[in-house]
């Protein structure tokens, strides 16, 4: 099945790197924008899962009645960095998530600009184009921590500095790239020792989450006892040996 799901969601990667002109709309507030494209890309893999797994479910970004059942789900966000891919950045993805019992059991993450596809299944490791992937090992003082800025949540936003200002301060630098699922690859391969963000949609970070710890990453939610993959959550995710750092930095000012 994973073979099947890997290759419906780089068929729909090409989609993103079409270029015909795609219509913006706004979804609510300034920020929160969605193309023609993510509903294409959307729309493209939940007939291709569809043929998959008969009788799924979806939980996806541009979809209403979403609900996270027992049965097979799959929680999927078709344009992971709609606004890069409106500016024409080059940086987005497609995040795809198989969840069963509300736990993820498969995730597939696509960066069609890059062409690399991740992909791990629960307890079988975490891959990048065919190779095993795994988190470096870097002293908190040298870390390079990523984030992001919960763009449609503006309350946040002076807690978000502030945490960034303190890694600034105590690791090497601070990254924002605007795809949280690609924040999540590049922390599970080793481009990356932290990533944070106060708070994420469940397509932002259901397949991020099990690359990412697939590939011995610690992932975690402040503030929630278990992870719930019908909710936003604040994310935090590092390396074994930054972790402490990284979840005290963000839990101390995100909980105060
Ligand atoms: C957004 C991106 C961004 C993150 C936002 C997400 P979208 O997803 O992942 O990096 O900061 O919180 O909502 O809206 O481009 O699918
Ligand atoms: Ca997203
Ligand atoms: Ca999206």
């Amino acid at each position: 099945m994973l073979e099947k799901i890997k290759y419906a969601v780089k068929e729909a990667g090409k989609l993103i790197l079409s270029d015909d002109a795609s219509e913006i709309y706004i979804k609510e507030g300034h920020a929160n924008l969605v193309t023609q494209r993510d509903i294409a890309v959307q729309e493209y893999i939940i007939n291709a899962l569809s043929e998959i797994l008969p009788g799924s479910h979806f939980f996806a970004e541009e979809k209403s009645d979403n609900e996270l059942t027992d049965e097979y789900t799959w929680i999927i966000d078709p344009i992971d960095g709609t606004l890069n891919f409106i500016h024409d950045r080059r940086c987005s993805s497609i995040s795809v998530a198989l969840a069963k019992d509300k736990e993820v059991i498969i995730g597939v993450i696509y960066d069609p600009y890059k062409d690399e596809l991740y992909y791990a299944e629960k307890g079988r490791g975490a891959w990048c184009n065919g190779k095993g992937i795994h988190v470096a090992n870097t002293e908190y003082k040298y870390a390079v921590i990523s984030f992001g800025t919960s763009p449609y949540r503006s309350d946040l936003t002076e807690k978000s500095m502030e945490i960034a200002k303190k890694f600034m301060l105590s690791c090497a630098d601070i990254r924002r790239i605007g795809s949280a699922a690609i924040e999540f690859c590049d922390l599970a391969s080793g481009r990356t020792d932290g990533f944070f963000e106060l708070e994420l949609s469940p397509w932002d970070y259901a397949a991020g989450f099990l690359i990412a710890s697939e590939a011995g990453a610690i992932v975690s939610n402040p503030g929630c006892e278990k992870v719930s993959y019908d909710r936003p959550h604040c994310t935090v995710a590092a390396i074994p040996g930054c972790f402490e750092g990284v979840y005290n930095t963000v839990a101390e000012i995100y909980l105060k």
